[in-house]
């Protein structure tokens, strides 16, 4: 078949399984509310969980840089890309999370592929938890090593697969929340595992940077696991931190192997300068506004106490993701639509972003949320439209 029909046909195929991917263009600045089409909705579905992507200090930060130093970086940070407020970036970050040195790229995609790669060679085994993020899953991939999962936040399943590799060298990595479900890894589990069989530990923290811990260092930070001493930390900065690219950190001897072997850091160019200043004014609101963490703490608490009287397929989680089961991906539609037409802006999650039969709602919670957006939300929620919907999945 002539490639134009065989890719008509595989559209055609994707929009019948209720797969088809759509985007919308949105008509405002992030926050709150949302307008699509002229409409305005609540918005229940960004990552800004502080409410820092439209902060006038970060958007006063880049206007500043990019006044000094114009739009672009020009070059690759190995070329003359790497500015000093990269490097004041790198240095922030890591003295906040407590490690000896980070590096910042471009995204948290690119961020983690560079691990397995830098790592690992043929031969070597990169093992990760089965629902982490497609970042993570494609890292493995995309290397040379052998690539095996174990079962959600199964700490033996993992224990058993180590002991029994005998791969020269060995690399786990997780989710710090997992994205889709907003449950937390076990972490002091694996950190011990991972010391006991001599295996790199990576932590992505997309979900937990700037919003875990006592200082909002993360996950790791929340466990009181040190970042360094055979386990890294990714971060990204797209999410609570408000601005755009990633960082990971640990010990100075991995980060400075990443620098010179990581592919996805070396060929391609360095970050605006804009960017690295509004980061670097998000860490600063982390450190001097604690608050907004406790607001988005009693958010979630709030919701979950109500979602928890409601009896909805809701997952076990304490974090700002707070998905809702649905089971097949045309009535994950359903659910969207019809908190659409009650003025929420929730978005379905389908195969093959998560596993077949469990299609979702994934609600994210925010600090800028107030008690009356919560309240319409869980009155939608409770619609006998939406629980006819949930009993389906049940
Ligand atoms: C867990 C996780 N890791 C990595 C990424 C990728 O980060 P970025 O958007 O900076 O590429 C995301 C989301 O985008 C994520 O949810």
């Amino acid at each position: 078949m002539p490639w134009r029909e065989q890719l008509i046909q595989q559209h055609r195929n994707r929009v019948t399984a209720k797969i088809w991917r759509e985007r919308q263009a949105t008509q405002n600045a992030v926050g709150r509310e949302l307008i699509v089409k002229g409409k305005t909705y609540l918005n229940f579905c960004s990552n800004d969980y502080l409410g820092l992507a439209n902060h006038p200090a970060l958007s006063t930060a880049a206007i500043e840089t990019t006044r000094e130093r114009g739009t672009g970086s020009a070059a690759s940070h190995l070329i003359c890309g790497h500015q000093e407020i990269h490097q004041e970036l790198e240095n922030k970050l890591a003295a906040f999370v407590g490690a000896e040195k980070a590096m910042v790229f471009s995204t948290g995609y690119m961020a983690n592929l560079s691990v397995p790669q830098t790592f690992l060679e043929r031969g070597d085994l990169v093992l990760q938890d089965r629902l982490n993020h497609a970042s993570l899953i494609d890292a493995g991939r995309f290397c040379e090593a052998n690539l095996k999962r174990y079962r959600h936040l199964d700490s033996g399943h993992a224990q058993t697969i180590l002991l029994k590799s005998n791969a020269n060298k060995k690399l786990l990595t997780t989710d710090g929340v997992f994205s889709m479900d907003g449950d937390q890894a076990p972490l002091h589990e694996l950190t011990k595992i991972c010391r006991q069989t001599e295996t790199l530990l990576l932590v992505d923290d997309a979900h937990g940077f700037g919003v875990l811990g006592k200082t909002g260092a993360g996950s790791l930070e929340q466990h009181e696991i040190r970042v360094g001493n055979g386990v890294l930390m990714l971060g990204t900065l797209g999410k609570a931190a408000g601005s755009f690219g990633a960082f990971i950190a640990g010990d100075a001897v991995y980060i400075d192997s990443l620098i010179q072997h990581a592919r996805s850091y070396i060929y391609t160019t360095a970050l605006p300068p804009s960017i690295a200043a509004a980061t670097l004014a998000a860490i600063e609101i982390f450190q001097s506004e604690p608050e907004r963490r406790e607001k988005l703490n009693s958010n979630i608490e709030y919701f979950r106490q109500a979602i928890d009287n409601l009896h909805l397929n809701a997952l076990d989680s304490k974090t700002a993701i707070q998905p809702i089961l649905l089971g097949d991906s045309e009535t994950a539609l359903r659910a969207t639509k019809l908190l659409q037409q009650q003025g929420l802006w929730i978005t379905a999650i389908r195969p093959p972003t998560v596993p077949t039969g469990t299609a979702r709602i994934r609600i994210t919670i925010s600090s800028e949320h107030r008690q009356s957006d919560l309240d319409q939300l869980i009155e939608a929620l409770s619609s006998d439209a939406m629980r006819t919907l949930t009993e389906t999945a049940q």
